[in-house]
């Protein structure tokens, strides 16, 4: 795909649904009793993964567009599939399912991608084994295809040494299935937190105290409507090239502005952008807003710490703004950035570097140096990684010539209509 360079970016976009909300309402909805209704569902190719593997153990789903209904008959409604549930490129639905499995009566084979076979699995079988799951795969459980025989399983206090939604994700649904025991995760830091605000929408009793969350077992769930935010992970691209693409000005409407993943607000404020945050009022147990932002002097900065599970995702897109901004950006505290669908302080970083970045790799992030003219003028790839797609495309709109960008499909696992939007958009 040739990507042309050097447009400025003006409208209105509404965003995509939320991808980690759109997987849990079809996974929750399809353990709970009674009916779902899902609006705004994102019909990315990864929550198309979640709904297969859920209609494969039998889970009743129907799509209409981005709405998706679903009846669930409780979590001892799931049947034994018939063959492998196949997780695709889907980090999320492997790791959530797995917590889910663990507590049923039958036998499951998990396999996905060859992305995801390189993705670390033992964060979560290790802690599903201490609850009494029988889980086996290469490398000892580390890696797909995984054999999953559900049983009989007890709570546990588990601290988790990542700050890891899917990780916290797959113990708590783990021990939904417990008889009557506590389950209870804690961070380092904490996670995005969908799990818990769903399940509270769907009648269960979730505790938070600080970066502990605990569940009780054997509580029933019953089906919910739920409304999917945009995806702020999704938006941020358009954010990052609104505030860094001369002459742009986009009006990006009702994002999820939850508070475990607005870190990419934090980091356009610190920068210097232009950006006008206005809230909805709603009910809805996640906060919507929508998001002005216009081109802005960009300034360099620090982002490290508590702030980087509020904005893991949106790491690659950063560091494209950062080339933007005057002077220094570190990125540290990022290790993680290791094991997503790429190695993504290798993937930015390389890429970056091709189209005429002054960026350089550390142990646990990235140190980007600004303001640099982008030349492009040479062949890119997405590396099979959607959100490196993205910011590569995103990339074009700053280089001096265009850019070709090779596996530009990745992007359909979280935002199929991104070159629609984008050529909308564009002048
Ligand atoms: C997700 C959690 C994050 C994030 C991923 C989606 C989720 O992963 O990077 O895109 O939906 O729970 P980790 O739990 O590995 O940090």
């Amino acid at each position: 795909m040739i990507l042309q360079s050097g447009r400025g970016l003006q409208g209105e976009i509404s965003i995509p649904g939320d991808k980690s909300i759109s997987h849990r309402a079809v996974m929750f909805g399809s353990i709970a009793e009674g009916k779902t209704e899902i609006s705004n569902f994102l019909n990315g190719a990864d929550c198309l993964s979640t709904i297969s593997c859920f209609r494969k153990m039998g889970a009743d789903i129907e799509i209409n567009g981005t709405n998706v209904s679903v009846s669930g008959s409780g979590i001892n409604g799931l049947k034994e599939p018939e063959s492998f549930l196949d997780t695709g490129n889907s980090g999320t639905t492997t790791r959530l399912i797995l917590g889910l499995l663990a507590g049923t009566s039958f036998h499951t084979c998990l396999t996905g991608d060859e992305s995801i076979a390189k993705r670390p699995m033992k964060r979560v079988t290790e802690p599903l084994k201490q609850m009494g799951a029988a889980i086996d795969g290469r490398a000892g459980g580390n890696f797909t295809p995984l054999s999953v025989r559900g049983g009989t399983l007890k709570g546990i206090d588990f601290e988790s040494k990542v700050a890891s939604a899917q990780v916290k994700s797959a113990i708590l649904l783990a021990g939904l299935s417990t008889d009557g025991e506590w389950t209870k995760v804690t961070e380092p830091h904490k996670s995005r937190d969908h799990t818990e605000r769903m399940l509270k929408s769907f009648g269960a009793e979730v505790i938070e105290e600080g970066l502990t969350v605990s569940v009780k077992g054997g509580q029933t769930l019953k089906g919910a409507n739920i409304e999917v935010p945009g995806d702020i992970s999704s938006a941020a691209f358009f954010l990052a090239a609104g505030a860094s693409v001369p002459d742009s000005r986009l009006l990006l409407k009702r994002v999820g502005t939850n508070p475990t993943r607005d870190g990419i607000l934090d980091v356009l404020k610190n920068m210097g952008a232009s950006l006008k945050v206005t809230e909805h009022k709603t009910d809805s147990y996640e906060p919507i807003a929508d998001l002005e932002i216009e081109t802005s002097r960009l300034k360099g900065t620090v982002i490290e710490g508590n702030l980087i599970p509020k904005l893991i995702d949106e790491i690659p897109i950063i560091a494209l703004m950062a080339t933007q901004a005057e002077g220094k950006t570190v990125i540290k505290d990022a290790e993680e950035l290791k094991v997503k669908e790429t190695n993504r302080i290798d993937t930015v970083v390389n890429e970056l570097k091709k189209i005429g970045a002054d960026i350089e790799a550390t142990d646990d992030g990235m140190i980007i140096h600004g303001k640099t003219k982008l030349k492009g003028g040479v062949k890119v790839s997405s590396h099979g990684d959607h959100r490196i797609g993205m910011m590569l495309a995103i990339a074009s709109c700053l280089t001096e010539n265009p850019l070709e960008l090779e596996g530009s499909e990745a992007i359909n696992v979280s935002y199929p209509g991104f070159f629609s939007d984008l050529d909308r958009v564009q002048q």
